[in-house]
């Protein structure tokens, strides 16, 4: 492929990412605006911390197996339970195509692409263009207005929409408090919202059993466990430690998506065997900017090291499918 050299990768996404920060920060990037979290950190520093604390548990003594990463995912087949998360202001600070270039590399890899909100109505309509498997999930806003986003959503051809809950009082990073513009959001509301369009709908923000109910009795297809990664909180639980007590919950009677810390495939499988149907990563995306090409190739390196990490996993297992990556696969240590 033209201008796309993995090999120039040392493949693990941290070290990427750690490249990727240099490079921003080497262009006057608020580096620590992308990649740190609220007030003491710990929320941020959980995320990734926690993963340490389940352990998998292998079964190497089994026929050979191919992998296949492709499952369903609200309604739509994907080719990978890897999605990015909604970011944001990327467009500003780090490549102002960078949406577009996901949603290229997202399409490549049949993965959904999630985006955040504020974003010009023109980028989602263009990400939609390029790619059929666009969620937007946007804001609560004080005017009301949010029907109106979801209608938006609908138009520009987007196949899920959705609201974030844990950003009501905005992001407080590295000094800073921005975005305060949003609105709390009451059962009541989420229920009109969830209603009032026949696209499955997301709850972006939950790490309480109580929301996860509430997400549910409002009428939500899919629970989005998250903590914005930590970037709106101090001293939050980690996603991925919440998820198992939201999956009991939820029941199978909606799907559970997951963000916060995952950078690696071993990462993304401890997501799903806890019960998740899809797993985002939101910084390791910014990995990509480490590639000399940057965004879009990046992007597709990341998808393809996570997926070739998440593939060995399950080869190694004998885990021929996702849906055979199950609880009893993944232990916790302390
Ligand atoms: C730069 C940046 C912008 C973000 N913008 C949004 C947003 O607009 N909407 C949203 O729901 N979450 C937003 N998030 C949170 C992500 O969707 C996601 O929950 C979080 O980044 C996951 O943690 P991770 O970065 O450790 O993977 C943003 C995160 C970052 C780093």
């Amino acid at each position: 492929l033209p201008n796309y050299d993995l090999s120039s990768c040392p493949g693990a996404i941290s070290s990427l990412m750690d490249k990727a920060a240099d490079a921003l920060g080497a262009r006057g990037v608020n580096v620590p605006l992308l990649y740190g979290g609220s007030g003491s950190g710990c929320s941020a520093r959980a995320n990734i911390a926690d993963f340490e604390r389940y352990r998998i548990v292998p079964s190497y003594i089994h026929e050979n197996v191919e992998p296949i990463l492709s499952t369903r995912i609200l309604g739509k087949q994907v080719g990978t339970p890897l999605m990015i998360a909604p970011m944001s202001g990327l467009a500003l600070s780090v490549n102002p195509k960078i949406m577009q270039l996901f949603a290229e590399a997202a399409r490549e890899a049949g993965a959904i692409l999630l985006l955040g909100c504020p974003l010009p109505l023109d980028v989602v309509r263009e990400c939609a263009k390029i790619h059929d498997k666009v969620a937007w999930i946007v804001k609560p806003e004080k005017n009301g207005k949010t029907v109106e986003r979801v209608r938006e959503a609908e138009r520009a051809g987007c196949f899920a929409v959705g609201v974030d809950v844990d950003c009501s009082r905005g992001v407080d990073i590295a000094g800073h408090v921005i975005c305060q513009e949003w609105n709390s959001l009451g059962e009541n509301e989420i229920g009109r919202l969830a209603h009032e369009t026949a696209l499955p709908f997301i709850v972006k923000g939950v790490l309480a059993v109580e929301d996860a109910v509430s997400a549910i009795d409002a009428g939500a297809s899919a629970i989005y466990v998250s903590n914005h990664g930590g970037r709106v909180m101090d001293y939050n639980p980690s996603p991925f430690s919440v998820l198992s007590e939201i999956c009991s919950v939820a029941n199978g009677n909606v799907e559970i998506l997951v963000d916060g810390g995952f950078k690696s495939g071993w990462d993304v499988f401890k997501g799903l065997a806890l019960g998740a149907r899809g797993v985002a990563v939101g910084r390791a995306a910014l990995a990509s900017v480490a590639t000399h090409a940057e965004a879009q190739f990046g992007a597709r390196a990341v998808f393809n090291i996570i997926n070739g990490e998440l593939s060995r996993v399950m080869g190694q297992l004998g885990i021929q499918r996702v849906s055979g990556i199950e609880r009893k696969f993944v232990r916790q240590v302390v």
